[in-house]
């Protein structure tokens, strides 16, 4: 019996419940997310893509003695083009004091036909006619008295199995630079889709024209169009999955990306910002160097696309440890510094012209303000005994200066270790967890009488990590070292079904759960730092998946009702059916959620005292359980409509079969 009289039962949904969860992960920024298309743009240093070039491999990258090895300046995913020509990576010629590495390329004295070279992307290049901006910064430095020629330059996107040149474009008689790099811009138009991905983007000249000459090249750059168009913005069949999620926040940059494998290497939001010369880049925390052409402003950017919250996470003074979570905390002297740092970012997304960052974030090409309504402290500060005074000297000093803001906590007495950590009255907690199927079930009513039991009722829970990830083990715990605990690649109609519970068992809570979010979000397919993943791909645009979890966020996301229904079970109880409903009030509609997590039907039994004019469902099943959706075989779990032929009305009562391991959102309209 769904109660949808008695007005006083009902409680307002939250309405931030589902939102995307991003760090640079699995390649999920640079590689991912974000548009640029060219592998190791800027030279800066990516030892954790090793291999060949042509096909290079992604790994933990640690010597014999398992000690990660540094990340320095490399040439992967770069090649020579043409007999006799040399590359060589530089430091004499920076491109700024950020891009301090470039690439030299040096032309045999009898140099004939095509030379130059060339980069073969991230693990290829998605071809389509469509239009290709194409950026390179190049220096000629002829030897002294010596004038050199102008020469010809022309950029292709080729096949790299065919040689076949999908769209090129030649800069003519480019003149010698001698002292600076110029910029050299263009754009590119194939008329053609390249069949694969094995196609590279090739720099060349005329021998003749460029023999015994050496040249200087950095930054060089190919975007696809963008999401929404932005400049240096998305990769757009990826954001346009996440979109269609039909979001409502965005927390960002991390996760351990946050972080830093020290300090010195955290996400120093103010190096992300400007032109891209400008950008130094970081050691991220997933064994790759990030760009940081992901940075701050393109984060506000994407929310402001998508029209969703930022939840901005602030580096807190902690710094994981590379070797293990010990890590490095800012003592308490020192975390002035960070709280300032935090003022200054939010200072840049919010500040007009009259304060310094945000005179910097107009001058950097986005007048209007974002509006922060969230900020979390620091990413899994339960790792830390040191979060109390750093949580505390950063709470204290945020809020004075933005109250209106909602603060989270990224740990709290429950998890934490050895420590007491109150959370202040009308903010938040950031839960994690990565679990496996059952114990997901089992936990269905974690958050039913949370704020009583922790006596926290003024304080309320993000659920900002959550997936499972493995394999039910036999003991029945999860354990990070069981033998048998194997992270499953791809999430499964399994998976699906314990995280749908999961977040019915969120939806029933409105008044603790706010928000929730699965992670990671992404995978690039060719490099793995962890499994299972809600989105992958590879180059190929038409070879991104999106998974069983993914459309079970989905289904939940779209249909989300303004309050929660009172469900009064006459018989049968919650589990092995699940279920949760919701009113919405704009569309004049009951949803009713019903996971069945039985291999059997399980007769339903509907009763709505209002009157309604037809029932729709819409549901995700599949033939076995571990059936998942993988770049042969997409929407094998997809939600389709509901198979509705068993349902009979009798009176106000409707019955149905709820088939077997399924998940589905029934519509009531309301008279
Ligand atoms: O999502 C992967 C990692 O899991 C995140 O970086 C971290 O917050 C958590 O431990």
């Amino acid at each position: 019996h769904i109660d949808t009289l008695d007005k006083s039962r009902r409680n307002a949904t939250s309405p931030y419940l589902y939102g995307i969860m991003h760090e640079d992960i699995n390649h999920s920024g640079d590689g991912g997310i974000y548009g640029e298309m060219i592998a190791n743009r800027a030279f800066q240093g990516s030892n954790a893509i090793i291999g060949t070039l042509d096909g290079y491999v992604g790994t933990y990258v640690t010597d014999s003695e398992n000690e990660v090895v540094p990340f320095d300046p490399v040439m992967t995913a770069w090649a020579p083009i043409g007999q006799g020509v040399r590359m060589t990576l530089d430091i004499l010629h920076p491109l700024s004091d950020a891009l301090e590495t470039s690439l030299q390329i040096d032309f045999p004295l009898n140099a004939t036909g095509e030379v130059g070279f060339q980069n073969f992307g991230w693990w290829g290049f998605d071809v389509h006619p469509q239009q290709y901006n194409a950026s390179l910064f190049y220096l000629n430095n002829y030897p002294r008295n010596t004038q050199g020629n102008a020469s010809d330059i022309t950029v292709s996107l080729r096949s790299n199995v065919t040689g076949e040149t999908w769209a090129s474009s030649t800069f003519k008689n480019v003149t010698p630079t001698y002292i600076d790099f110029k910029q050299l811009e263009t754009t590119l138009h194939p008329n053609a889709t390249a069949p694969d991905a094995n196609n590279t983007f090739a720099v060349t000249f005329d021998g003749a024209q460029v023999a015994g000459q050496t040249l200087y090249f950095n930054l060089i750059s190919v975007f696809p169009e963008t999401f929404k168009g932005y400049k240096n913005g998305l990769r757009p069949d990826i954001a346009q999955g996440f979109y269609d999620l039909n979001p409502q926040f965005l927390r960002f940059p991390g996760g351990n990306n946050l972080e830093g494998y020290s300090p010195a290497q955290r996400w120093k939001w103010w190096e992300t910002l400007g032109p891209l010369q400008d950008r130094p880049g970081r050691v991220g925390d997933w064994n790759y160097y990030n760009t940081q052409g992901l940075g701050l402003l393109e984060y506000l950017e994407w929310t402001e696309a998508m029209d969703i919250e930022p939840v901005l996470a602030v580096y807190a003074g902690f710094s994981l440890d590379v070797y293990g979570q010990n890590g490095a905390s800012y003592p308490p002297e020192q975390m002035p510094e960070i709280l300032q740092e935090a003022l200054d970012e939010l200072e840049y997304c919010m500040g007009d012209n009259s304060t310094k960052w945000g005179a910097k974030r107009i001058a950097d090409g986005h007048p209007e303000p974002f509006q922060i309504n969230f900020v979390e402290i620091g990413n899994e500060d339960w790792f830390s005994v040191t979060y109390p005074y750093r949580f505390q000297i950063m709470y204290d000093g945020l809020k004075a200066a933005y109250p209106h803001i909602t603060y989270i906590s990224t740990a709290f007495n429950e998890n934490a270790a050895n420590y007491n950590i109150s959370i202040p009255a009308g903010n938040m907690w950031d839960w994690h967890g990565y679990q496996e199927p059952s114990w997901f079930l089992a936990n269905f009513d974690l958050w039913d009488n949370w704020q009583q039991e922790t006596n926290n009722t003024n304080v309320t829970v993000l659920l900002g990590e959550y997936s499972v990830i493995q394999i039910d083990t036999p003991s029945g715990i999860v354990n990070y070292s069981y033998p048998l605990d194997v992270h499953v690649q791809y999430p499964r109609l399994l998976s699906a079904i314990a995280e749908g519970v999961y977040a019915l068992g969120a939806e029933r809570n409105p008044h603790t759960v706010k928000m929730s979010s699965y992670a990671p979000s992404l995978q690039n397919r060719n490099f793995t730092n962890w499994t299972p993943d809600m989105i992958s791909y590879d180059a190929l645009h038409d070879n991104t998946v999106l998974s069983a979890s993914y459309w079970q966020q989905w289904l939940f996301a779209h249909y989300r009702g303004t309050e929660t229904l009172p469900v009064d079970a006459t018989e049968g109880k919650l589990n092995p059916l699940f279920w949760a409903a919701s009113i919405d009030e704009e569309n004049n509609a009951v949803y009713l959620k019903v996971i069945n997590t039985l291999n059997s039907t399980v007769p339903l039994n509907v009763n709505i005292p209002s009157a309604y004019t037809s029932v729709n469902g819409t549901s995700i099943t599949a033939s076995d359980l571990n059936s998942y959706n993988y770049v042969g075989n997409k929407t094998e779990v997809v939600p389709r409509p509901a198979e509705l032929g068993s349902a009979a009305k009798n009176g106000s009562a409707w019955s149905w079969n709820v088939p077997k391991h399924s998940i589905t959102v029934l519509q009531f309209d309301l008279c």
